[in-house]
């Protein structure tokens, strides 16, 4: 018998870096299964990373593409840094919606040093912005969570958050706390049967991926031999791959399936 496609219909969904990448990938395919999108991005360049961020335009666009489908879209220009900001957008998601149902927390940004070589700002953004901003955002939405019949929250997290790789440690530290922040926020709302999952992706196609090699000068040889050369499948990761794993995380079939990370990686964790 074929699996049913996910229905979301009536539903509404926050994603935390909306705007390009796999943010809007997910957020595109939520759409597709009927929930309405509140879009967040912080639609601007930062000192950390070097590499260019998500666009104002860029994050109109993906509202564009939902409403085009059909649905109902707001765009929220939020810093997940800033508790003020991410406490704002969620109200604007309450005005706007009346309530939310799955929180995808996919905002992040990167740097690649040896540790001893890291500035304090380059760890602060990167665990502020891929940790703290993790915790940030799930406290602002719990409260809507908790109220939605079938709560659904997704962190996007990394393989570099169950295992090291060179040149990493800020971005594997803070990827390891939201392999913790899975476990713990799944034990705590399961009483209000909402799931608290992540994904672990490998390397994703995405201007995460050509930023930091840009940043770096490394061609795409280089970055097959550096950040690839232990995927067992050594192809780049589609955008659309970790969508999968998002949708099947959101489907009925997995809705006792909580506290879990799944890794969508080419392999690498069997290592
Ligand atoms: N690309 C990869 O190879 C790869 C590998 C493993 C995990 N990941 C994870 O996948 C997720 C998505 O990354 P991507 O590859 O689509 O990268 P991306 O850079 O294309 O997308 C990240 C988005 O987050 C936004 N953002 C950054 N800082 C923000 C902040 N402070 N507040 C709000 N928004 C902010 C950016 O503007 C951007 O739109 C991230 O959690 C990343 O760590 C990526």
């Amino acid at each position: 018998m074929a699996a049913k496609p996910v229905d979301l219909t009536g539903q509404v969904a926050l994603v935390t870096g909306a705007a390009r990448g796999q943010g809007r990938s997910h957020c595109l395919a939520l759409a597709d299964a009927g929930a309405d999108i509140a879009a967040l991005d912080v639609c601007t360049d930062l000192d950390v990373p070097a590499y260019p961020l998500a666009t104002r335009a860029e994050l109109d666009d993906v509202v564009a593409e939902v409403t085009a489908r059909g649905r109902r879209a707001v765009p929220l220009v939020a810093d997940v840094r800033d508790p003020a900001s991410v406490e704002a957008a969620v109200a604007a998601v309450e005005d706007a919606f009346g309530r939310l149902d799955v929180l995808v927390n996919n905002a992040a940004v990167v740097t690649s040093a040896p540790f001893w070589e890291l500035s304090e700002q380059q760890w602060s953004a990167v665990v502020d912005t891929n940790l703290s901003g993790v915790w940030r955002t799930t406290k602002a939405a719990s409260a809507l969570l908790r109220r939605s019949p079938r709560g659904r929250v997704v962190h996007i997290g990394s393989t570099g958050g169950v295992r090291a790789v060179p040149e990493f440690a800020h971005y594997v530290a803070a990827k390891h706390g939201v392999v913790g922040l899975t476990r713990a926020m799944a034990i705590e709302l399961a009483p209000d049967a909402v799931t608290v999952n992540a994904i672990l992706p490998g390397a994703v196609d995405s201007p995460m991926l050509s930023g930091l090699a840009d940043e770096l000068g490394l061609t795409p040889d280089d970055v097959h031999k550096r950040w690839l050369h232990d995927q067992l499948l050594m192809e780049v990761i589609s955008p659309d791959e970790v969508t999968g794993a998002l949708m099947w995380l959101l489907s009925d079939p997995a809705r006792h399936v909580t506290g879990h990370c799944l890794a969508v990686d080419g392999g690498a964790l069997a290592r």
